[in-house]
């Protein structure tokens, strides 16, 4: 018989809404077995939509249930640290979201508890499994670009209301520890290279963080540029500059994966007229992904497929705290950079 994974999701926000759930749905080897949120009209109102049985208000209730096997730590970022560490401590399987915890001293803890057994601990860098990166990290690789020298990117999300936790530093909130924190992944997952140092300004108001910009040194020598923003239209793209060639990458369009060669005239017509036939490419090979939901939220059930792939048939985790502990460094240095004024060493 088939194994399945009985997997108890801790907060019922809009992270697990929007994408998680959604996207289980169609992983048929793990099981939502149980759903926890301290707001009981969430709880309810999530497990009727997507009929879960068992509700458990009480999350440390959820982790001590025998029945689970995986534990999903989806609730604000400030409560990641302790329900992971109690997770951890109950040999369950951890899937967590970003950021991992709020210090790397938090991270440190979670990485040795996690060392003491065998369960599989996973972060949910989503981005990571987005089928664009897939492709960037195998063109890179390949060298298609030649060596890579500079790196820009943007975030940027338009919430109606912000929750409260998302409005403050010391909750996990702003821009640089809760969009930021995604790219600072990327950069190291696609240039296989460490921050060496951040230099960050940022703008707040009423929210810390609201906008922000944040340059990076990478140790193999790239330079990135990123900005950061809660109050504009939905974007999330990344561009990539090599000797050889230069990269876009878009998370949402379906025509988001665009390389031209270093010898691409900029505005020439070439590139114009080709404009509507890439388009038609990028659409019929993507197609696909509309199956979950188009190509930014098939990362989503690409990094569940994985996670549940690590647990069945014991395989390392694409993405485990250790990433989640260096990307937390690099935003909480770009935080401290923005406060001072001053570069930040890594
Ligand atoms: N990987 C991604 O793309 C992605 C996207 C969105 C959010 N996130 C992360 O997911 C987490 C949740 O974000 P969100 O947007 O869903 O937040 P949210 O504010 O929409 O929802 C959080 C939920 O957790 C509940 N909650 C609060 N304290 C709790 C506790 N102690 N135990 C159980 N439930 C509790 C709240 O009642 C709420 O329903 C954050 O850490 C965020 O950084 C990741």
């Amino acid at each position: 018989m088939k194994r399945t994974i009985a997997l108890g999701i801790i907060g019922c926000g809009a992270a697990t809404e929007s994408f998680h759930l959604p996207s289980l749905k169609s992983v048929r080897s793990i099981n939502v077995a149980a759903l926890s949120d301290v707001d009981t009209n969430k709880l309810n109102r999530l497990a009727e939509a997507f009929g879960v049985g068992n509700r458990i208000p009480d999350p440390q209730e959820l982790i001590n249930n025998p029945e689970i096997e995986a534990v999903a730590v989806c609730a604000p970022s400030g409560y990641h640290y302790e329900l992971g560490m109690s997770a951890l401590d109950a040999g369950k399987h951890l899937f967590i979201e970003k950021p991992v915890a709020l210090s790397p001293e938090e991270s440190e803890q979670l990485i040795k508890k996690a060392g003491e057994s065998s369960v599989k601990a996973f972060v949910g860098f989503n981005l990571r499994f987005h089928r664009n990166v897939r492709k960037a990290k195998e063109v890179i690789e390949m060298g298609k670009l030649g060596p890579v020298k500079l790196v820009r990117s943007v975030i940027s999300t338009n919430h109606p209301s912000l929750a409260e936790w998302r409005k403050s530093r010391r909750l996990g909130g702003g821009t640089i520890l809760d969009l930021g924190i995604h790219h600072f992944d990327l950069l190291r997952y696609l240039l296989n290279s460490e921050a060496e140092e951040v230099h960050a300004r940022s703008v707040s108001g009423d929210i810390e963080d609201e906008a922000s910009s944040v340059s990076l040194k990478m140790s193999n020598g790239v330079l990135s540029s990123s900005v950061f923003s809660f109050e504009s239209r939905h974007s999330n793209e990344i561009e990539i500059y090599g000797d050889a060639g230069t990269l876009r990458i878009s998370f949402y369009d379906i025509d988001g994966f665009d390389m031209k060669p270093v010898s691409a005239a900029p505005g020439g017509l070439g590139s114009i007229i080709g404009r509507p036939f890439h388009t038609v490419v990028e659409i019929t090979s993507n197609a696909s992904s509309f199956r979950h939901g188009g190509i930014f939220k098939e990362s989503y059930y690409n990094e569940w497929r994985s996670f549940a792939d690590s647990v069945i048939r014991d395989k390392e985790v694409e993405c485990g705290l250790e990433d989640g502990k260096r990307a937390l460094e690099i935003a909480l240095s770009a935080v401290e950079s923005a406060s001072t004024g001053k570069p930040v060493k890594l």
